[in-house]
């Protein structure tokens, strides 16, 4: 008998409750207008309210005195400055350019000068020159989970794809190269993959439905834009595990941009980075009030920031977009429920 396959079977419950997912995406429904100034949906249990603070996606190159490295300590210097002082700090991937190791080195040097311990993941940046050894060495684990408060936090490496190099004999360079690309054709679509799936499974399973959730990706855990994975390819899997919850944080890096989503019990953000903003791709959103104004190309900090997330007694969170300019329209300025 052929035996069936997690994703098979996630696959097969995924088809019962498909139809209530898509209409999640774009029909919001009451409790999903937390952005619009709906109803948040809180979780029954209390937690002591915190503060906690995200940079991502500096893209660090392998150059002295690269103008990224300027812009990284900003952010780390934004960040140490905020009163009151973050719990902790997350980081979610893209540290480095090419993967290299003298570009994890600076970037680890700057990101300890962060007064708080902070958690990072990977992006694809940090990955396909070696298979991230370099950056395992420097950081440990590319997947994890911590409880603070009353909230358990997870932090997945989505950026993993199938094997497009060995057939085409492609140097480790050369395979960099190809990931480092907005629009790679040849490289497929990326996820988290069966063994970090089991993980996950494993991790969550003796939480009570009310356990508050906050969960960091580098892709969003929704179909934004494929073509740019701003997708992550098992994220429905990750959100039948995570649907007994009764609310849950996403946040992503990846998009160097404002954007939101909800769907189902997940409220879903995408952060600003310390490097270059990407544009909106050609999609409509199911949100489409909650983004950052056109960015200024003669400002080459227009489009960049750190942030803030404040959380309450019941869960109800705030993300404060701090931009390191003009950028923001005033209802993100105010900031974004979540
Ligand atoms: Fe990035
Ligand atoms: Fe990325």
């Amino acid at each position: 008998m052929k035996r069936i396959t997690r994703r098979e079977f996630l696959g097969m419950s995924l088809k019962t409750g498909a139809a209530t997912m898509f209409a999640g995406m774009f029909a919001p429904s009451a409790t999903s207008l937390m952005g619009l100034g709906g109803v948040a949906q809180a979780t029954t249990k209390t937690i002591s309210p915190f503060t906690f603070a995200v940079i991502t996606d500096s893209h660090l190159y392998d150059i002295p005195d690269h103008k990224f490295d300027a812009i990284l300590e900003k952010a780390v210097a934004d960040v140490n400055g905020l009163r009151p002082q973050p719990d902790f700090v997350l980081y979610s991937g893209d540290l480095a350019q090419f993967g290299k190791e003298a570009e994890f080195v600076k970037g680890k040097r700057i990101l300890d000068k962060l007064k708080v311990p902070y958690k990072i993941i990977p992006g694809e940046h940090d990955w396909y020159l070696d298979m991230g050894k370099a950056w395992r060495k420097m950081f440990g684990d590319e997947y994890w989970s911590f409880d603070h408060k009353g909230t358990h936090i997870i932090g997945m490496n989505s950026i993993l794809v199938d094997d497009f190099w060995t057939l085409r004999e492609l140097t480790p360079a050369e395979r960099m190269g190809y990931m480092a690309e907005l629009e790679c054709h040849q490289c497929g679509l990326w996820g988290v993959h069966d063994k970090q799936l089991d993980w996950l499974e494993k991790d969550i399973k003796n939480l009570s439905p009310d356990t508050p959730v906050i969960i960091m990706t580098h892709s969003p855990l929704w179909d934004y834009y494929p073509r740019w994975n701003f997708q992550t390819i098992d994220a429905p899997e990750i959100r039948l595990l995570l649907r007994k919850f009764e609310k849950v944080m996403a946040i992503h890096g990846h998009i160097h941009q404002v954007v939101y989503n909800s769907i189902g019990n997940i409220r879903s953000a995408g952060l600003l980075s310390t490097s270059w903003p990407w544009p909106y791709p050609p999609v409509e959103l199911p949100y489409p009030h909650i983004k950052m104004n056109r960015v200024d190309p003669g400002d080459f900090e227009d489009g960049l920031g750190t942030h803030a997330i404040d959380l309450a007694k019941n869960f109800d969170g705030v993300l404060n977009y701090r931009a390191f300019s003009d950028l923001l329209p005033d209802n993100v300025k105010r900031g974004v429920k979540l």
